[in-house]
């Protein structure tokens, strides 16, 4: 796959660059066109004569270059544009800050910023550092404009912790730049239909029925499926949360009955639907014009039953992989079962009210999640961005069998 690949390998100033060495070779023994750009502090941690003879090309660090004594200068743009892809390894804190952020204070971040091809990074830094919110504000920014992560191990770090934060093995970079390339991602050509949050079902102008739901699940989802290629189409109840992806439309609706209308509107044209949302069981019978006044001890107000919009999904599917959310509080697993035939699902992700740590409002959740042939796989508890990738991978697993 990586032969006559031109890759830029961008290194940044981290104990992880000395393995960048090895990296090379595999890419040269690959079949690839390699050129280096190595930020001055990287120069502390590997040698630029090492790299230069391995990749067989000059190393570049600086914007400008003397050459048999004539001042030049390394063309960012030139460069950019010459890379079929660009792999930043290590990828530190502050380079991956600077990359989010638009910085551009050295040859490797105007190169970054002029690359037009697939850039990959892999993040290599202490745990604490790896877990601090302002990293992982980083990789999401970065995730949001198509960058592609590979992921850390963890283990040994060069303080003597342990944890979470060692850069990938070479080998298993070039695995992954090279699985991205001969595959593509998977939801590559997919389209997918994502419900979150809550609904407002109005009382009168300014009063409403809702709940609790952030919508964090679903914008998660929408965020992990736009993240292995999809077009995403997420239909949000009011949620404070947004998001900035070009894989992902944000559509936003207030009441059920909107939900409703914008999830039929595209539900003929995509592959996957998943409905996360938490979508009011009930709304007013009539919606008063003017505000009520508290004129009487006691308000009695006459509800009626939303239209369940996964239902409706279920009667209209054709092709559509279609998953439901269920929320448990006993017989679990058979009342999740139940709401899947019930439903025509092909899946549904049970969470339970028994687990703590899951549910509204939490960052972490917990589910199980069965399909259609009753197939049953409880996951750990886990942050909502990582059972976002459980259920996503549960997803392809079965759309591709
Ligand atoms: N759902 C929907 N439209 C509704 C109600 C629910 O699309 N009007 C979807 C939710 O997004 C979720 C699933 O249906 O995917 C939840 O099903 P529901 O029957 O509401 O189950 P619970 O919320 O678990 O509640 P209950 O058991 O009380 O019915």
């Amino acid at each position: 796959m990586l032969s006559g690949k031109k890759v830029l390998l961008g290194i940044t100033g981290g104990i992880a660059a000395y393995k960048t060495t090895f990296l090379v070779r595999l890419l040269i023994k690959a079949g690839a066109d390699v050129k280096v750009i190595l930020t001055e502090s990287a120069s502390s941690f590997v040698s630029p004569l090492t790299l230069a003879t391995l990749s067989k090309n000059p190393v570049l660090s600086s914007f400008v270059k003397e050459e048999n004594g004539e001042t030049d200068w390394n063309n960012h743009v030139a460069l950019g544009l010459w890379a079929d892809i660009m792999v930043v390894a290590p990828a530190t804190a502050n380079t991956l800050s600077k990359m989010a952020n638009g910085t551009c204070d050295n040859l490797l971040l105007a190169t970054y910023l002029s690359a037009k091809c697939p850039v990959f990074f892999a993040p290599a830094m202490d745990l604490d550092m790896y877990k601090h919110p302002s990293t992982k504000l980083s990789f999401e920014k970065l995730n949001s404009f198509g960058n592609i992560m590979i992921p850390v191990t963890s283990g040994e770090l060069a303080s003597g912790l342990h944890g979470e934060g060692r850069m990938a093995e070479p080998e298993d970079i070039l695995k992954f730049v090279t699985a991205y390339l001969s595959e593509g991602l998977p939801l590559s050509g997919k389209t997918a239909l994502i419900t979150a949050g809550p609904t407002y079902e109005a009382i009168d102008p300014v009063r409403f029925i809702g709940n609790h739901s952030s919508g964090m699940m679903g914008y998660e989802l929408a965020k992990s499926a736009a993240n292995l290629g999809a077009v995403v189409i997420l239909i949000s109840g009011p949620s404070s949360l947004n998001i900035n992806h070009e894989n992902i439309n944000l559509i936003r609706v207030v009441s059920a009955d909107e939900m409703y209308e914008a999830a039929h509107k595209y539900y003929d044209e995509v592959d996957i639907a998943i409905a996360a949302a938490a979508v009011a069981d009930y709304k007013p019978k009539t919606v008063a014009d003017q505000k009520i006044k508290k004129a009487s001890a006691d308000l009695s107000l006459a509800l009626v039953k939303n239209k369940d919009i996964l239902f409706s999904l279920g009667e209209k599917k054709k092709n559509q992989f279609l998953v439901g959310f269920a929320l448990e509080t006993e017989n679990e697993i058979e009342n999740a079962i139940e709401k899947l035939k019930k439903k025509n699902l092909d899946a549904i992700v049970l969470n339970s009210l028994n687990d703590d740590g899951a549910g509204f409002g939490k960052a972490t959740n917990k589910i199980t999640f069965i399909d259609k042939n009753s197939s049953i796989k409880t996951f750990e508890l886990k942050t909502k961005a990582a059972v976002a990738v459980d259920i996503l991978s549960e997803i392809i697993n079965r759309i591709d069998a």
